[in-house]
């Protein structure tokens, strides 16, 4: 994978850039839609590409080990072949899903056993198999197996986490370094910063994480009920730390106004479920601000569901049916606002890109958020 800075602003520390791998380029900053099971819900791939130019996408070890299992994923040929998206993927590790997803789990040295949420199986994941797995899933870039901190999260334990993390992602390069890739292209692996709110472990672990000096680094451990300052916080702390020439990937955030913050910190990659969950329960976000769209103010509102948005289904569609549609939960529904929403997210990241290059992002920053807060 090749990382080139194209552009730095002078306000923040946001970055302009391009991450070129196996599967074709990605212009940063970036937001990769969540495919969990391999699967963007709601959306077809023609769309992704087509209509909203998603350049990569998210799958979870977690889940595609579970189901359809590495069987089938091998078989098929990876999970490019088997979901017939050929641009780049991204495998989070399991190291947050079990963790959220599971409720009888035992973190050991080892690894973790925990039971399956689709049949109650038993399962342990290790740093080693965790690799292994992704080497059968084929993503271009893969993640450390890691433990991702609660909030909030007693000190004492925070530490003793981190020191387990940092001694599994020595694991996970060991295994990953000795192992090729099972389908003739290269892939990737990411470590991933954990600490929690702690500053001095926060520090601690990007010294750590940047020590390996793999291609890329992720920060984990956060966007998970902390207030946003502290995340902001542990943020700036990390970046100053995580080496300039590689990008850096933020898990898991967040809103629209979480990402800009996070953008001018200097990140350069973020995922999360916010644009596709929310747009399943009805939340539009747009550039004016958010809308309920099941409210009852939208209910004869016979305008598009967004005027100033260049995504078709926008056009096509009035705010009144679509309330319609996801009032009834009516699967159209959902397909609409998803892609409605993610055109959003991606159109955020490639203005703020086009304001960085520019050299006007801060000014734009500090107005869109402002505005995008806004309930309408
Ligand atoms: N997704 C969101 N946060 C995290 C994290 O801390 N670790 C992993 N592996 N995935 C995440």
């Amino acid at each position: 994978m090749k990382f080139t800075l194209q552009a730095q602003d002078k306000l923040s520390q946001a970055r302009a850039g391009v991450m070129e791998t196996a599967h074709g380029k990605i212009e940063t900053p970036i937001f990769m839609p969540v495919g969990t099971a391999g699967t963007v819900k709601a959306v077809h791939q023609h769309e992704l590409v087509n209509d909203i130019q998603a350049q990569i996408i998210l799958g979870n070890t977690y889940h595609l080990y579970l189901r359809p299992g590495l069987d089938v994923l091998q078989k098929a040929g990876g999970l490019h072949k088997f979901n017939g998206w050929d641009k780049p993927i991204l495998t989070d590790s399991g190291g947050y899903q079990v963790y959220s997803l599971t409720e009888v789990r035992k973190i050991r040295e080892e690894g973790v056993t925990f039971r399956s949420h689709v049949d109650g199986s038993k399962h342990l994941f290790t740093p080693e198999n965790v690799m292994d797995t992704q080497r059968v899933i084929g993503a271009d870039i893969i993640m450390a197996f890691d433990e991702c901190t609660p909030y909030p999260c007693d000190y004492n334990y925070a530490r003793r986490s981190l020191d387990m993390t940092h001694r599994w992602l020595k694991r996970c390069c060991d295994r990953f370094d000795s192992t090729k890739p099972l389908y003739g292209y290269d892939q990737t692996l990411f470590p991933i910063v954990q600490g929690s709110v702690y500053k001095d472990l926060r520090a601690k672990s990007a010294e750590v994480i940047a020590s390996f000096e793999r291609e890329g680094n992720a920060i984990g451990g956060l966007s998970v009920g902390e207030p946003a300052e502290e995340m902001y916080a542990m943020t700036e702390v990390v970046t100053a730390i995580l080496p300039k020439e590689k990008p850096r990937y933020l898990m898991g955030v967040g809103t629209p106004i979480n990402i800009l913050e996070n953008i001018a910190l200097g990140i350069d990659m973020f995922d999360c479920v916010m644009p596709t969950r929310n747009a399943r329960n009805g939340m539009l976000f747009t550039r004016n601000g958010i809308i309920n769209i099941k409210n009852e103010k939208w209910k004869a509102d016979f305008s598009p569901i967004e005027a100033e948005s260049d995504l078709m289904m926008d056009q096509f569609y009035t705010k009144a049916y679509l309330r319609h549609l996801i009032r009834s939960q009516e699967i159209l529904g959902a397909q609409i606002a998803s892609l409605h929403n993610l055109h959003f997210y991606l159109w955020l990241v490639k203005q703020a890109r086009e304001k960085i290059i520019d050299g006007t992002f801060y000014e734009w920053k500090e107005k869109m958020v402002k505005v995008l807060g806004q309930r309408l």
